[in-house]
């Protein structure tokens, strides 16, 4: 696991932004994972203006989002898909087409659609980078805490933490869903290489159970432990939990280092 630590969240999302550009030069038609939350949006507001000058592409792009509310009336303005449309699909040139989240429609099995939405990632040959946030209870998508570690795209009850983290994106009063479909922990193993930001002390604990912690699935995200490519970008106040932060930096610079006089080995594969 790859983790850096950056001071803020602007240079999280210059430094993630980075990698997804270094993604596109390789792979035009790279198949992205999209996350949703507060997390991503600075990332999303810089690949959306490094679009706009030209610097980056997403003509050729497919994406796979992580997850979408239940129950919700299509169009709702507190859907997934209304916000990605709002704050990266209708911001970039990615088609329309290419772009999925597990939605169920009207009057359809929801337990149907996760075998659907695993179907089109396998066809669309495979996830190449995955962005991730992180729950405050450690989870990634709508993966809560006692997720099979083995889980595949389902329908996932939200947790009442969960609830009452995201109520704030709700009016009061409004019917907010306590189900969601969400990519299962495996399906989110199986991407090729897998980009996880937080940021800001609310993060730390979580973190921390994510990097440093045993593989739980008491913190779902602690399986990306044991994937080969992982990299979590974190602000100060995210890493403020962990132990080992020296030698992070210290890998780090190495890392840079061995980079700067021989490449990026992995930007070639
Ligand atoms: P946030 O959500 O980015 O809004 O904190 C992250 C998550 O719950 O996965």
């Amino acid at each position: 696991m790859e983790v850096v630590i950056l001071n803020d969240a602007n240079e999280v999302a210059a430094h993630g932004a980075a990698l997804v550009e270094a993604m596109l030069r390789v792979k035009p038609r790279a198949v992205f994972g999209l996350a949703t939350g507060s997390t991503p949006l600075a990332l999303y507001r810089r690949l959306a203006e490094r679009c706009r000058t030209g610097a980056v592409s997403f003509r050729a792009a497919t994406s796979f989002n992580l997850d979408e509310y239940l129950g919700l009336a299509p169009g709702s303005p507190q859907s997934y898909r209304a916000y990605m449309q709002r704050e990266f699909f209708g911001q970039v040139d990615i088609d329309p087409a290419a772009t999925h989240l597990p939605e169920c429609a009207p009057g359809e099995d929801p337990q149907r659609v996760g075998a659907r939405y695993e179907a089109m990632i396998r066809d669309a040959g495979g996830i190449d980078l995955q962005i991730l946030g992180i729950g405050h209870n450690g989870h990634i998508g709508f993966n809560e805490p006692s997720s099979s570690l083995a889980s595949r795209t389902r329908v996932k009850t939200l947790t009442l933490r969960t609830l009452k983290a995201n109520s704030r994106l709700f009016e009061a009063g409004e019917f907010q869903p306590r189900l969601a479909i969400t990519m299962g922990i495996a399906t989110i193993m199986e991407a090729r290489r897998i980009l996880l930001l937080a940021t800001g002390s609310a993060k730390a604990a979580a973190v921390a159970g994510l990097v440093e912690g045993p593989v739980t699935a008491m913190c779902p995200a602690s399986a990306l432990q044991l994937h080969e490519r992982v990299t979590v970008l974190l602000d100060e106040a995210a890493a403020a939990d962990l132990k080992y932060r020296e030698y992070y930096d210290l890998a780090n610079r190495e890392n840079s280092a061995l980079k700067e006089r021989f490449g990026d080995f992995y930007a070639a594969e």
